[in-house]
């Protein structure tokens, strides 16, 4: 039983085509992690799912309802958090909290039962008679993802939701997702922090200039589609290197700026010979969900 599918999918902005014939689904308690570079259609699908725009083409059931014909219905047991924060900037923490909840009909004892436990999930009971300009980035994203449980949603649209906090911001929130999904919470999360969808995600979709390119389990896009090793090399010696015995050395050899990624098979050979190499900086490292990303989308930067 899916709690989210979506059919042939489309929709174009006047001759872009930017989301095309995508099929999603998502069962009950996973997390479905879309990926993709700028502009590949991530938000405008979440949009779509949320019936907030019309599709051009294709079908999507929410919770059981059609959408976006029955999207209010659905809305109210979803929670978003949207990429850019939308937090009243005139409202405490609180307030912003007592604000959304009752934008979804919750009275005032439930509000009250309700928001201690939200306060202290998203770390701000110190802080919830703040206003929203006095907090940083990450207390306004622990806000955010906090405000999207005022309804106690049963699935959770997550439009990147840790993009531009530092890595101890990110560790609590990701913290926080695991326990919601530890709860039973079904999630869709759009992230460009592929350890981000390592970690969540039970499955992810690639997209690319609307299209869907590839679906699976992390494990399992790595291993279908990239060398299990890859040699990171740099240093003074390193090009001379790549055009000497690189392409005898790597499955796969590509240049990003001063660095060469050498994927590879036979990893510890490599690491072994280059050693012996002066002018040689390298780093052997396995392969993950970034690597399997860019081979897919290519390394030029989109937008
Ligand atoms: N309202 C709109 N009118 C016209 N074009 C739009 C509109 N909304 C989105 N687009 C275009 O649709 C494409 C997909 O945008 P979208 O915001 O869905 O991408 P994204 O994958 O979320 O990107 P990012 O990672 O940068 O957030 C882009 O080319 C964008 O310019
Ligand atoms: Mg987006």
């Amino acid at each position: 039983m899916a709690i989210l599918s979506a059919r042939g999918l489309g929709k174009r902005y006047g001759a872009a085509e930017v989301v095309k014939n995508l099929d999603l689904d998502l069962a009950p308690g996973q997390c479905l992690g879309l990926l993709g570079p700028n502009g590949a259609g991530k938000t405008t699908t979440l949009r779509l799912l949320l019936g907030l725009i019309e599709p051009d083409a294709g079908s999507v059931r929410v919770l059981g309802l059609p959408v976006p014909h029955a999207a209010r219905e659905a809305r109210i047991r979803i929670g978003v958090v949207p990429q850019m924060d939308n937090l009243d900037p005139d409202f405490t923490v609180r307030e912003n909290l007592v604000a959304y909840g009752r934008y979804f009909g919750l009275d005032a004892a439930t509000l009250a039962a309700r928001i201690p436990a939200l306060l202290d999930f998203a770390g701000l009971t110190a802080r919830a008679d703040a206003r929203v300009p006095t907090l940083s980035g990450g207390m306004k994203r622990r806000l955010t993802l906090a405000r999207a449980l005022v309804n106690d949603p049963d699935l959770l649209f997550l439009d990147e939701p840790t993009t531009g906090l530092d890595p101890q911001a990110r560790h609590v929130i990701w913290q926080g997702l695991r326990r919601l999904l530890g709860e039973g919470k079904t999630m869709l999360l759009t992230t460009h922090f592929m350890e981000e969808a390592e970690r969540l995600c039970d499955r992810v979709v690639v997209l690319d200039h609307g299209r869907k390119i590839a679906e699976g389990a992390p494990r399992e896009l790595i291993a279908q589609f990239i060398e299990p090793t890859v040699v990171e090399i740099h240093g003074d010696a390193a090009e001379a290197w790549a055009e000497a015995r690189g392409r005898g050395a790597c499955e796969r050899l590509e240049q990003a700026g001063e660095t060469w990624f050498c994927y590879t098979r036979e990893g510890a050979a490599l690491a072994d010979s280059l050693a012996a190499e002066p002018g040689l900086r390298f780093l052997q490292r396995p392969s993950n969900l970034e690597d399997v990303f860019l081979k897919l989308t290519g390394r030029e930067l989109r937008d």
